[in-house]
């Protein structure tokens, strides 16, 4: 009997967190006009967005049936996505702050140290001076054999923390129990962190004012002229933790990320041979063959600088961006989006949005070109940065390194593909991350 009421009284427990669902949801609907979306069950939300290898894939199914701004549930997050540059423009640039905030996750509150970094903090004077302080310098020692550890965990984190965790949809189960991924990815988290912590305290040891070496130095530095100014405010935002935070950032957020891309440029470039031998045209007339290319070269090799925009239009290396979230009621697209709703920049569709690209799968460096062959105004619709007061803090450092790289590459080796086989170019890793599956090249040393 005693069992009989108690499951009875589960069930009304679990009917009456549907209904109050139900009506929260229907509440939410009468009170805002939200964006349209497909029908979401209560709790779980839209389980084939959940299930999705890929959510630009998914959302492509979406907007032929909804437009380009539309709604989406994760279990108890209402998501608006966007899809196209009208209405990511309207959100990050025309909307000033409105959508700069990043949603409240409790993996990435974790994975931050409690939001002491720059990529998940939230808009604040804090984030402002993070930004501010790792804008000033970007450099790293490449050939070290701990940095290469560090690509390597480093990819395994961006892989796992790719569309989530099921505890970010119900954070009780950190306190119940968590599942194999999130345990992983917590050891990854405190190897890189312990990583960083000891590269700060080397760093602090031989730190000299005269003589900053690198961007840990910058960091330090920073510090050291709040302390010299008794800053309070300022000091108090710079800690061991949140410097810890800011170096595991711009490694998290710059490495993986242009690796992707220089990984996309070398298989786009195998299975197009007739580009390829463009690019290696221009190289040798610019360049020559006694030195390498450097920054200067950039502006008078515009077909190969175009053949990289066209890789990152393509081979977009974020394809649904970083989170954002809004930090007051606002509207896109002529709907309502409430305070707190997690939007998503999908730069994968604008980027394949046949509105603005011709034969949107043809890869044609052209596209960036103007009349006299140099390089024109970026195509509106060319968004791999994003745009707005999150834009991402290492394009401008970005682009001619992957430039220096891309041409350094294509100078020394012509790439191609074992006879018989066609270009692999399915997309891998994990959910937010795209990148291309392993396929076997060629590389042969140009004479
Ligand atoms: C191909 C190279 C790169 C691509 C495609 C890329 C793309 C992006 C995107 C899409 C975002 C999210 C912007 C948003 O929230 O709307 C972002 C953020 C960010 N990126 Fe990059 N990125 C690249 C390289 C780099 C590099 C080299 C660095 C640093 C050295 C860097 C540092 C950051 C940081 C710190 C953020 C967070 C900004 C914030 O939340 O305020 N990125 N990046």
């Amino acid at each position: 009997m005693s069992l009989v009421l108690s499951s009875l009284n589960v069930q009304t427990v679990l009917v009456g967190i549907v209904v109050i669902l139900l009506v929260y949801k229907l509440c939410q609907r009468w009170k805002y006009k939200l964006p349209p979306g497909p029908f979401a069950w209560p709790v779980i939300g839209n389980y084939e967005v959940i299930r999705a290898k890929f959510l630009h894939e998914i959302f492509a199914t979406y907007i032929k049936t909804y437009g380009p701004v539309f709604t989406v549930q994760l279990g108890p997050f209402q998501m608006v996505v966007l899809n196209d540059i009208e209405s990511v423009t309207e959100a990050l640039v025309k909307r000033k702050a409105d959508f700069a905030n990043r949603p409240y996750l409790p993996s990435l509150v974790k994975f931050s140290n409690g939001r002491k970094n720059i990529v998940f903090a939230n808009y604040t004077p804090t984030w402002k001076l993070h930004r501010k302080i790792a804008g000033k310098a970007f450099s790293t020692e490449l050939d070290d054999p701990e940095f290469q550890h560090l690509m390597k965990i480093d990819r395994e984190f961006t892989e796992m923390i790719g569309k989530g965790f099921v505890e970010d949809m119900f954070p009780i189960m950190l306190k119940i129990w968590t599942t194999q991924k999130y345990r992983k990815i917590t050891e990854i988290f405190e190897e890189t962190t312990e990583i960083f912590r000891q590269k700060l305290k080397e760093h602090e040891k031989s730190f000299n004012r005269d003589n900053i070496r690198d961007f840990t130095d910058s960091l330090i530095l920073a510090r050291q002229e709040a302390e010299d100014e008794e800053d309070k405010e300022v000091i108090s935002q710079l800690t061991d933790t949140h410097l810890v935070q800011t170096l595991s950032d711009i490694f998290g957020a710059g490495i993986d990320t242009s690796r992707i891309t220089l990984y996309f440029g070398v298989c786009y470039m195998a299975g197009l041979p007739e580009i390829q031998a463009k690019v290696h045209e221009e190289i040798d007339r610019v360049v020559g063959k006694n030195r390498l290319p450097g920054v200067s070269d950039r502006e008078n090799l515009s077909f190969t600088d175009a053949t990289l925009h066209e890789v990152m239009r393509l081979g977009t290396a974020v394809p649904v961006g970083i989170p954002h979230s809004t930090l007051c009621d606002s509207k896109v697209g002529g709907y309502d989006v409430p305070e707190d709703t997690i939007v998503m920049i999908n730069h994968w569709a604008l980027h394949h949005d046949p509105n603005y690209w011709k034969d949107v799968d043809k890869f044609d460096p052209t596209r960036f070109l103007d009349e006299k062959n140099k390089l024109a105004r970026k195509p509106e619709s060319w968004l791999p940065f994003s745009a707005g007061r999150r834009v991402c803090l290492g394009e401008s450092v970005a682009k001619p390194e992957l430039h220096i790289m891309f041409a350094s590459i294509m100078q020394r080796f012509k790439i191609s593909l074992p006879e018989g086989t066609t270009p692999e170019l399915e997309i891998a890793g994990g959910g937010t991350v795209a990148q291309p599956a392993p396929f076997k090249i060629i590389v042969e040393e140009r004479k």
